[in-house]
């Protein structure tokens, strides 16, 4: 498991711009979750269909983060994707930029903000070389994207220089210690852009060592198992009839820490 964090031959003597070009051809080519739509690409049916399937997988989410709570908030969200949590904070009053790496996620995203006619800022820029003056916002949000990223270091250092004093960050990597890490492995079945240039896992002592720019971080486990449409055949059988109502008996003290996603809030 210690391989994870480890970067690969390729990886560590690929020089990073190059890296980061390769990030952002893959994700140019693999808008998440875009195999579950079943509406066409860029249509109102095709953001909710995502919307859906985003907060019905991540039902903690809107438990831990309060989309309405930021009415009238500065948000930064990086790697905003098609912006499926970016409109909610928007919807919710909040007033948000999002950046992403990728151009077909920004086009997709501005097509999701203008088709519920919401107002948002949204631009092709690497999140680890913000293009924003320091202490320019209230929040920011980054979900699912330090884990992705050429130096999650670097785009910590960032989040921190962008956010204004007392400010607070909001960030989700993928837990090496956890339940789904373990069973794609015993399982031998692979876990989503597994052939993305990078993807890592952290446990919650390297998660910590990345926001150590913030002086007060909470890291808090989540993601346990629920049902998944995505895997079928007999493994998808064993995974939704056996694992998933076996790991829900179990108490929640003993497999808490083995959350998949590390949701974590830092304040500056
Ligand atoms: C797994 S997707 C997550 C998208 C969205 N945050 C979500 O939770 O659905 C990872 C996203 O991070 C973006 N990304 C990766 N590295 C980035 C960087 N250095 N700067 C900006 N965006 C980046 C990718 O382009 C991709 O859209």
């Amino acid at each position: 498991m210690e391989q994870d964090v480890i970067q690969s031959q390729e990886q560590a003597s690929t020089p990073h711009s190059e890296l980061l070009e390769r990030i952002r051809q893959y994700w140019n080519e693999h808008i998440h979750d875009l195999e579950i739509a079943k509406h066409p690409v860029g249509t109102l049916g095709f953001f909710d269909d995502l919307d859906e399937y985003r907060f019905d997988k991540l039902r903690y989410l809107p438990r831990l983060v309060d989309f309405n709570g930021y009415k009238g908030k500065k948000i930064l969200e990086i790697g905003c994707g098609v912006g499926i949590d970016l409109v909610r904070f928007a919807a919710g009053g909040a007033i948000v930029t999002g950046v992403d790496l990728s151009e077909t996620a920004i086009e997709l995203a501005r097509k999701n903000f203008e088709l519920r006619n919401l107002q948002g800022n949204l631009l092709v820029m690497n999140g680890e070389d913000l293009q924003f003056p320091d202490a320019s916002f209230d929040v920011v949000y980054v979900h699912g994207v330090l884990q992705y990223t050429a130096d999650p270091y670097q785009m910590a250092r960032e989040m921190h220089r962008v956010l204004k004093p007392g400010g607070e960050a909001i960030a989700m990597v993928y837990n090496r210690l956890s339940w789904l890490n373990a069973l794609s492995k015993i399982m031998k079945v692979e876990l989503e852009h597994e052939d993305a240039p990078v993807l890592k896992k952290y446990s919650i002592k390297e998660f910590k060592a990345i926001l150590a720019p913030f002086p007060k971080v909470k890291i808090i486990p989540e993601r346990f198992p629920v049902k998944s449409r995505l895997h079928r055949g007999w493994k998808g059988a064993a995974y939704n009839g056996i694992f998933v109502p076996a790991f829900k008996i179990l108490p929640k003290p003993i497999v808490r820490p083995l959350g998949w996603h590390l949701m974590a809030f830092a304040y500056k």
